[in-house]
């Protein structure tokens, strides 16, 4: 394989470009030397830029396979849980017996907020959406937690990542309880992460709540298959506020900002709306017309990667499967309006010529439905689980000391130099 190319620019000048080989996927072709030509490259959308080198997470988009530090996903949903994924995607590695004991045990015991925090969820209306909150108040914690800040030093950045491991459940939590009129709920540290966050959703100081294990597992592998997902939108709006030195927290909630949007983080609640919507099967035939004169979309299919199948959709379709057995909903309208979405839309040539397959998206918000977990939370789940990726892909760009702050370039188009026009002069 050619190990550089060769670029032939204003008709007869050359440069060398070196190609980097990764472990696994395409290699890339190193363009830093490319401005020497008095150019830059043009890809909007970042559609065939490789923004960073990283360690983490692989995705064949083709073959429909996802990887975290080399474990493929089908593996982690059957045999692992959430916090040893978030061990594996922070240290690089599967912990062994004792360190697998002492990071749960480590995450467990700093599950609390700072009380002056819960005070910060006064200002909101209580109607404020739960994301609107997350972002509010994962930036705050910034302010709550001075003592690990210093991005520079190892022990300051193990400990924020801890933190917000330990956190992030807490916060989400609040944010429902904040919507509803609840009191919040202290965690319990004796259960698992995920009973633990079910804990502190839906227990009330009236009665018993005994979270149930088929539930908890659905939603821990939930956890699991959005913990990373290499360069996403959010993780480079991570990655993007973090080069400038700006501290974990703000990072984070940059994070959370991004995944709010419908075609990233917000598709799983786009998924229920448009259901609600369409309303019953007989309606499904006029809203794909829709959809093939492009007058909207077909939310939870699609994704910029994955034109095959996406491998969290096939898990997440089980799970569906496995939650609404135990609850008795199999016969749920919702959920038989998405099979019959789903059956006609893979039939279609529309959908097979473009390679729409359902996303994760598609299924999750109908197993998070099941769960007793409203809409508007949806994509606070997602900023639950994916908090350990985008920290994971912060540390690891902050440890390389050849981190450069991103600062991409443009096409300029706007209006050439122009002198200033006095107001009593412009027509
Ligand atoms: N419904 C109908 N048509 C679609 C859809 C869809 N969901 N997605 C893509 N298309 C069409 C486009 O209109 C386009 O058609 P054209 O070639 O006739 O112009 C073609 O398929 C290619 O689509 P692009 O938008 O170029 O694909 P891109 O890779 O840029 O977009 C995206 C990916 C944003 C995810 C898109 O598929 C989408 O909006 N899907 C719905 C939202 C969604 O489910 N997002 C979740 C993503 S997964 C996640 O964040 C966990």
């Amino acid at each position: 394989m050619a190990n550089k190319v060769t670029l032939t620019y204003n008709g007869d000048q050359t440069i060398e470009l070196p190609v980097l080989p990764g472990t696994l996927g395409p290699s890339v072709v190193d363009i830093r030397a490319f401005s020497k030509t008095g150019m830059f490259t043009f890809d909007p959308g970042f559609l065939a830029t490789s923004s960073c080198e990283s360690k983490i997470t692989f995705i064949d988009g083709d073959e429909g396979q996802l990887y975290y530090r080399g474990y493929p996903i089908e593996q982690l949903a059957e045999h692992s849980d959430y916090l040893e994924v978030c061990y594996v995607l922070v240290y690089g590695e599967l912990p062994n017996a004792a360190q697998k004991v002492e990071f749960e045990k480590t995450v467990m015991k700093h599950t609390m907020v700072h009380d002056q925090l819960t005070r910060f969820f006064n200002g909101f209306r209580r109607d404020a959406h739960p994301m609107a909150m997350m972002v509010g108040v994962v930036g705050a914690l910034s302010a709550f937690y001075q003592d690990s800040l210093d991005i520079n030093d190892p022990e300051h950045r193990k400990v924020a990542i801890y933190r917000l491991i330990s956190k992030i459940p807490t916060i989400a939590a609040m944010c429902y309880r904040y919507n509803q009129g609840l009191p919040f709920n202290y965690p319990k540290n004796e259960l698992s992460y995920t009973a633990n966050f079910l804990h502190m959703m839906f227990s009330t100081p009236c009665e018993n709540y005994t979270p149930n294990p088929v539930l908890v597992r659905a939603l821990d592998r939930i956890f699991t298959l959005h913990a990373d997902h290499e360069q996403n939108a959010s993780t480079s709006t991570v990655r993007l506020a973090g080069s400038s030195g700006a501290n974990p927290f703000a990072c984070i909630a940059a994070g959370i900002a991004c995944l709010w949007g419908p075609s990233h983080g917000g598709a799983n609640e786009a998924v229920l709306k448009m259901l609600d919507e369409i309303g019953s099967v007989d309606n499904v035939p006029a809203f794909m017309e829709g959809v093939k004169a492009k007058t909207h979309k077909l939310m939870g299919f699609g994704h910029r990667v994955y034109k095959n199948f996406d491998p969290r959709a096939k898990i997440m379709k089980q799970t569906c499967d496995e939650v609404l057995n135990e609850l008795g909903l199999r016969d749920d309208p919702q959920f038989q309006l998405a099979m019959k979405l789903e059956e006609i839309a893979l039939s279609d040539p529309y959908f097979i010529e473009r390679k729409l397959y359902p996303n994760v998206d598609f299924y999750s918000g109908i197993v998070l439905t099941a769960l007793g977990i409203p809409v508007s939370m949806f994509t606070v789940i997602f900023a639950l689980a994916r908090t350990v990726g985008w920290i994971s892909h912060w540390n690891e760009m902050i440890s390389d000391p050849g981190m450069k702050i991103g600062r991409p370039r443009q096409l300029y188009t706007g209006a050439k130099r122009r002198d200033y026009v006095a107001v009593t002069d412009r027509k």
